[in-house]
């Protein structure tokens, strides 16, 4: 199976999935979304109410603001892939339980797997202990470490941004440190610069080839 093959399965997967309480609250289940060869994939925390809506990951308030924030990292929504370390959205966005987290495992991990990132981008203190355990988030965020076969930058979650206004100048440069970061960790990794694909405007602003004869 492709790696696009895989995420369409895991996607269809997760949208009838049982395996935790999250099913029984949940109308649409958010497997993620995003290109199967991304170099970078984001990992936030859980669907509030207008992913839950849609279907989609970060289209609320805190997606409005990552739009901006991969502005600043000279990204678009195309060039990543981005979900939850939970698919279904927990009850008046309350923190994902343990159960529900480890429940819901084995799709990120296979998300993962599929896509094979170069880097992944922790939002959040919860996607944070996946690969870090209980360190501060304050003490760690905007640095990119090692962990297995790629490279793990926690970040401040939107969310918490824009609700602490003194953290927004922090996530901005964290985020503006992303494309150096890329460069060295392909560099480490041995791999090149993933082709980014034509956009739909780039298409269409492309003149028609004239024909000589
Ligand atoms: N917050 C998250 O952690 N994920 C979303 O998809 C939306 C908001
Ligand atoms: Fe299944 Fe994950 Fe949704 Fe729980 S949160 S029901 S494990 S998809």
């Amino acid at each position: 199976m492709s790696a696009e093959q895989t995420l369409a399965q895991i996607a269809k997967e997760v949208a009838v999935c049982t395996k935790c309480a999250l099913h029984e609250s949940r109308k649409k289940a958010v497997a993620g979304d995003g290109p199967a060869d991304a170099e970078i994939m984001f990992i936030g925390e859980g669907p509030g109410f207008h992913e839950n809506e849609q279907g989609k990951p970060f289209v609320g308030a805190s997606g409005k603001f990552l739009d901006q924030l991969l502005a600043q990292a000279e990204l678009t929504r195309e060039d990543v892939f981005i979900c939850n370390v939970v698919k279904c959205r927990p009850p008046s966005n309350r923190d994902p339980q343990q159960d529900e987290l480890e429940a819901c495992d084995s799709y990120l991990q296979a998300q993962i797997e599929a896509i094979n990132p170069s880097i992944i981008v922790t939002l959040g203190r919860i996607s944070m202990s996946k690969f870090f355990g209980n360190v501060k988030i304050s003490a760690v965020h905007g640095q990119m470490q090692k962990v297995g076969e790629r490279f793990v930058i926690p970040m401040f979650h939107p969310a918490a941004a824009l609700h602490q206004p003194p953290l927004k100048p922090s996530i901005l440069a964290d985020f503006a440190k992303l494309p150096n970061q890329l460069n060295e960790a392909r560099h480490a990794l041995g791999r090149k610069a993933v082709k980014k694909k034509e956009s739909n405007s780039q298409k269409l602003e492309k003149p028609k080839q004239m024909s000589l004869f």
